[in-house]
């Protein structure tokens, strides 16, 4: 984890100005080093879930489902799916062989269109519900349902599997561009053409991040770009003709004429070879501008993270929050000396969107709820030390309690939901609001939340004293 906060702060000064045309893509392997973790909350998932949040913010495009992140079951991963973080995978599956997260992104940067897909070996251990198909089975379909809308489509494959099928996969798909691959067996592996697909892979575990520069041409083939070629031979005939100059005049003043002849004459061929090789190149230039078959071409190069860079602020506080909430989690253990959390069944914040979303609209309305006692629910129990309390935690944050009931509710996701569902947020009061999101005047939200719904957690053992009419007139969000 150390790392982290380093890899955010080269990540964002390397991104920040053009975060339009960037591609953030993951191999896959980023939550668990363990193989098997272990179920209930423990340091492993805590952990996992920053890993998550931070990642989150910093705004990947793809992440591939590694094996190691199966490590700790399917929960984890589909609810920070469901929360929108860009897993990515073409060969796992449901028990049904029903895809269990998206199989292609598709992204277009300057006009161009760009698609990404994913597959990976399969994890050590069975993962309940989840089957893993091979690359032979899915990349065919996959590859022709990406080329049949865009028959140019850059095409980028995120790969875990091991160094021989990722070659085996670049002589059978050469419309694959780009091979991004985690084999842990191999450290930093510098860009490589196998038939026309360019194998490249950092090393693991975040010791070193990679940045590829792709200028695209518009025939999907990697090549040289003539245009620096060109430009390169032109200098080297410059400073050949200085030589071959410097020569000549010392050669007539000395009067040592034989002494020089040879490397005249040794220059002077050169000089030969080099412009007829200009010509041909210019030529080149010349005809990719006019049929416009320029290539795809890049420059890579590897960012080792280096130990006296500065640290991303926001990340720092983040694992300091983590390194306190392990603490207080190992302490809590040693009191109670038996395992915390209850297995069952878990809860999607599916269609939540969380207050920050809301407020992005909503701004007068944010305001004045972050004013409310509801907007500070869960710093109250951060405060006490109460956070990874999951007593606590139901009606101090913004959940979609079945039936306004918390017996049947699972609380040990409540762990891992994003921070924008911490607290007592918009959607406890007015419901559930992707559609609401996506089209406002067609779907609407409840308007004036009714008593049943403030019953959850205003119980009498919670607040003895509840009165629904000036309670809500407490915190009535203001009109406008
Ligand atoms: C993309 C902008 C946008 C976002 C995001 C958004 N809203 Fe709205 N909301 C609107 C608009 C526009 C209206 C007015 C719709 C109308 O009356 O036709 C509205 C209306 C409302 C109303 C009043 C409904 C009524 O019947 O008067 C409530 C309450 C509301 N939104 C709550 C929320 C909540 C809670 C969220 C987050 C879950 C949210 N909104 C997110 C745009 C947004
Ligand atoms: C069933 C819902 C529910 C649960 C579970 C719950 N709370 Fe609360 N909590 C409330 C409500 C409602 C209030 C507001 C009470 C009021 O209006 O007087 C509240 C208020 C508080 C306050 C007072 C805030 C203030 O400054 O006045 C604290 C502290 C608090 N809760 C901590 C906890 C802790 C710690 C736990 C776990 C042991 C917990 N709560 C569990 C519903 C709940
Ligand atoms: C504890 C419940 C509760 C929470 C939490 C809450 N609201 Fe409200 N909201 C209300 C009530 C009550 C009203 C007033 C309804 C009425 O006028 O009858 C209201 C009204 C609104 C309105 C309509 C305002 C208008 O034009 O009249 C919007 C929009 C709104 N809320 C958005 C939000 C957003 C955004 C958040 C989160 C940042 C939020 N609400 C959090 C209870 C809540
Ligand atoms: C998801 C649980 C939850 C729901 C639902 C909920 N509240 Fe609360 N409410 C809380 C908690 C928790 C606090 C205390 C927060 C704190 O201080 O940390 C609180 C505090 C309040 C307070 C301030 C303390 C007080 O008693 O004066 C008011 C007012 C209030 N709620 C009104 C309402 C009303 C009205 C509704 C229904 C429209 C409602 N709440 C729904 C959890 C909830």
């Amino acid at each position: 984890m150390g790392g982290l906060s380093k890899k955010l702060f080269q990540i964002k000064n390397l991104t920040e100005e053009k975060s339009t045309n960037r591609l953030l893509v993951d191999s896959g392997n980023l939550l668990f080093k363990r193989k098997i973790v272990a179920k209930g909350i423990n340091q492993e998932r805590l952990t996992a879930a920053t890993i998550l949040d931070v990642y989150t913010d910093i705004g990947y495009d793809a992440v591939a489902v590694g094996p190691h992140d199966l490590a700790g079951g399917l929960t984890l991963l589909q609810e920070s799916k469901a929360s929108g973080f860009p897993w990515l995978s073409a060969n796992i599956v449901g028990k049904n062989g029903q895809l269990l997260f998206k199989s292609i992104i598709k992204k277009q940067i300057q006009g161009r269109n760009i698609a990404i897909t994913a597959v990976s070996n399969a994890p050590e251990r069975a993962i309940p519900g989840v089957e893993m198909q091979s690359w032979e089975e899915v990349l065919p379909s996959i590859l022709k349902q990406i080329t049949t809308e865009h028959s140019d489509i850059f095409i980028i494959l995120l790969s875990s599997l091991n160094n021989s099928e990722n070659r085996k996969i670049a002589q059978i798909f050469p419309e694959i561009s780009l091979l991004i691959t985690a084999d842990s067996r191999q450290g930093n592996v510098s860009p490589t053409l196998v038939n026309k697909s360019l194998l490249i892979q950092t090393e693991r575990q975040g010791k070193s991040q990679g940045l590829l520069q792709i200028s695209l041409g518009n025939s999907r083939q990697w090549g040289q770009d003539s245009q620096k070629i060109l430009a390169d031979l032109q200098n080297k005939l410059g400073s050949l003709n200085w030589q071959l100059q410097r020569l000549l005049k010392k050669s007539k003043s000395t009067g040592f004429t034989e002494k020089y002849a040879a490397t005249i004459t040794r220059l002077e061929n050169e000089k030969e070879a080099l412009t007829t090789e200009i010509t041909e190149m210019k030529q080149q230039v010349l005809e990719e501008q006019l049929d416009g078959t320029a290539k795809d071409t890049f420059t890579y190069r590897f960012l080792p993270l280096k130990k006296n860079m500065p640290n991303d602020q926001p990340t720092e506080e983040r694992l300091k929050k983590l390194n306190n909430d392990i603490r207080v989690l190992n302490k809590k253990k040693k009191e109670t000396n038996k395992p915390i959390g209850q297995a069952a069944v878990i809860r999607l914040p599916q269609s939540l969107i969380g207050s920050n979303t809301c407020s992005s609209c909503h701004e007068l309305q944010g305001d004045f709820w972050k004013t409310t006692q509801h907007g500070t629910a869960y710093d109250t129990l951060v405060k006490k030390q109460k956070h990874l309390d999951l007593e606590c935690l139901p009606c101090h944050m913004t959940i979609d309690v079945p039936g306004g009931k918390f017996e049947s509710l699972i609380t040990e996701s409540l762990l891992s939901f994003p921070e924008a569902l911490q607290s007592v947020g918009c959607e406890t009061c007015h419901g559930n609001g992707q559609k609401h999101l996506q089209d406002p005047e067609h779907f609407k939200l409840v308007r004036t939340p009714g008593i049943n719904i403030c019953l959850t957690c205003h119980t009498d053992a919670h607040d003895d004293n509840f009165q629904y009419q000036p309670k809500l007139e407490k915190i009535a969000c203001p009109a406008g």
